[in-house]
């Protein structure tokens, strides 16, 4: 009999056919989120399960599912998923890193360069019949060549901003934990300084950290204070990672330049303030959402979740812990 699956949201066709092939699948391809309650009763008798970043899988949950051995996460970022608690149950957990370092570089170039350049704001003046004619200085905006990129955060997709940015002739600046290797720095021509430096001489600022306690408002009231003014924030990573709230002062004084928005603190509600702001431009969590890219993430989720129930060695295990405890 093959093992009974989970996939918590609607996924692609052929991803669902690979899975298919390998276990039986329950899927919820009407999208509808499912309640905790929901989940928990469809969690019931599953081996495996593919979440998505609205999925919460803690010690509650997992009382709940005595079958489950793998929690297959279709993102890179696992806040959603209590590790210490699965590692506990002793259910695998896995994350898809890699597939989409590219296109969430991209997109934070997307962010960069209409925030800058007034292009959401132009265009809904446009879309309200409010263009009466050419004036010299009509959205007048901030340059992005030749201005200093901050990066807070160096991973894979932190330094995939960085090379991005030699196009533009940027000085790019970045902090992070760790230092990269030399050659890493060379590549990305990326400059390592402290938290402090990165603050005060960005142009621009943008975020690559994961959100974890150690990195809750990693930007908040404090650190705004320190930007340049006029300074444009950036973020692209997680809510949490900005003090939502006081980015909405920063940029209600005129502090702050601007600011491109894609992950939010409390997603998916807004704080009250933002919407109303012309030079905010504000997307809901697609960072990654290239048709290629969010298909190779399923998928690769998809493998781990085969894995994990057939040989017990997903590639991304998150909590190898888990099978040193064997
Ligand atoms: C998207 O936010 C991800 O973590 O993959």
């Amino acid at each position: 009999m093959k093992p009974k699956i989970l996939v918590t949201r609607e996924i692609f066709d052929d991803v669902l056919e690979y899975l298919a092939g390998h276990f039986e699948v329950v899927s919820n391809q009407e999208d509808h989120p499912m309640d905790r309650q929901t989940l928990t009763q469809n969690l019931a008798d599953k081996s495996g399960v593919m979440t998505t970043l609205v999925d919460r899988v803690d010690a509650d949950l997992l009382a709940g599912c005595p079958e489950l051995k793998a929690v297959c996460n279709i993102a890179v970022g696992f806040n959603n998923i209590d590790l210490a608690a699965c590692s506990k149950a002793r259910v695998m957990v896995t994350n898809t890193p890699g597939v989409l370092d590219d296109s969430t570089a991209d997109f934070t170039w997307a962010l960069i360069l209409a925030t800058a350049r007034r292009v959401v704001e132009s265009d809904a003046h446009l879309r309200a019949g409010q263009w009466k004619g050419w004036y010299l200085k009509q959205f007048l905006g901030f340059d992005v060549h030749h201005a200093t990129l901050g990066i807070l955060g160096f991973g894979r997709i932190g330094q995939r901003v960085a090379r991005r940015a030699a196009g533009f002739e940027m000085t790019v600046l970045y902090h992070s934990r760790r230092r990269a290797d030399p050659d890493v720095e060379r590549d990305c021509k990326a400059t390592f300084v402290s938290k402090e430096e990165l603050l005060a001489r960005s142009d621009i600022l943008t975020l690559h950290v994961p959100y974890a306690p150690s990195t809750h408002h990693l930007i908040g009231r404090a650190e705004l204070a320190m930007l340049k003014p006029g300074a444009i924030l950036i973020n692209a990573a997680r809510g949490g990672v900005v003090d939502d709230a006081a980015l909405a002062e920063a940029l209600a004084s005129g502090r702050l330049g601007g600011a491109g928005l894609d992950v939010f603190e409390n997603e998916p509600a807004l704080h009250p303030a933002l919407p109303a702001m012309k030079n905010v431009v504000l997307t809901p969590h697609i960072a990654s959402s290239s048709a290629a890219t969010r298909n190779a993430m399923a998928m690769l989720a998809a493998r781990n979740l085969v894995a994990a129930l057939t040989t017990g060695n997903p590639p991304n295990l998150l909590n190898p812990e888990y099978l040193r405890k064997g």
